[in-house]
């Protein structure tokens, strides 16, 4: 199975470095391919950086580790490629509030999952992961497993587990 991470950033930064420090090979691939390539380089050999098409095209797995309107763009581009393939959103529809406090962006009665969900194409699977806790915990060892849902969530703990998840608690 071969994980591509989008948007390397506090959160697939960490989860890259979470899943090559425990030995696996990703692809990454952010908005320019420098950023990736630059990432990449502090990574070594096992984070290839790449084209966000090729990125999609050639993995199993598309961790989404950007924010759900970038989210909402990318499956309106790439929709047709994502046939298939097991997509991982860690985004929450949330928005500073003015107050200190964040307020959520849709609708109190909608989910962000199910909006996502019906963007995707036939074929391919939902998994919420990585979403409930800040960037930095994702980095502490004993928080890397971290929240899973969605419909997809059984296809993705019994192919990509191992990898998305048992590799990154390698370190605990
Ligand atoms: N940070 C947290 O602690 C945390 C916690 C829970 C959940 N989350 C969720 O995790 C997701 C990522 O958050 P983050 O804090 O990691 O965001 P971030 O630090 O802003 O990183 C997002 C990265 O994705 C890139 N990007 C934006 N749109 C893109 C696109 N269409 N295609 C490819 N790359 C794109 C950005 O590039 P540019 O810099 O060029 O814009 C940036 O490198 C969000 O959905 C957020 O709600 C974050």
């Amino acid at each position: 199975m071969n994980t591509a991470i989008i948007g390397l950033g506090n959160i697939g930064s960490q989860l890259a470095t979470n899943l090559t420090a425990g030995g696996q090979s990703i692809i990454v691939a952010d908005r320019t391919l420098a950023k990736a390539e630059k990432l990449a380089g502090k990574l070594g050999g096992e984070a290839k950086p790449m084209p966000i098409a090729d990125a999609i095209s050639k993995a199993d797995v598309v961790i989404l580790a950007i924010y759900f309107d970038a989210i909402k763009e990318l499956l309106a581009t790439y929709r047709g490629a994502l046939a298939g393939k097991i997509v991982v959103d860690p985004s929450n529809p949330l928005a500073p509030d003015g107050k200190g406090g964040f307020k959520k962006t849709i609708p109190a009665d909608q989910s962000s999952g199910q909006l996502i969900a019906a963007l995707l194409p036939e074929g391919a699977e939902l998994v919420k992961a990585f979403g409930t806790l800040g960037a930095e915990s994702l980095g502490s060892g004993v928080n890397r497993l971290n929240g899973l849902s969605g419909s997809g969530q059984s296809r993705c703990q019994a192919h990509c587990g191992k990898r998305l998840f048992a590799c990154q608690s390698r370190r605990c």
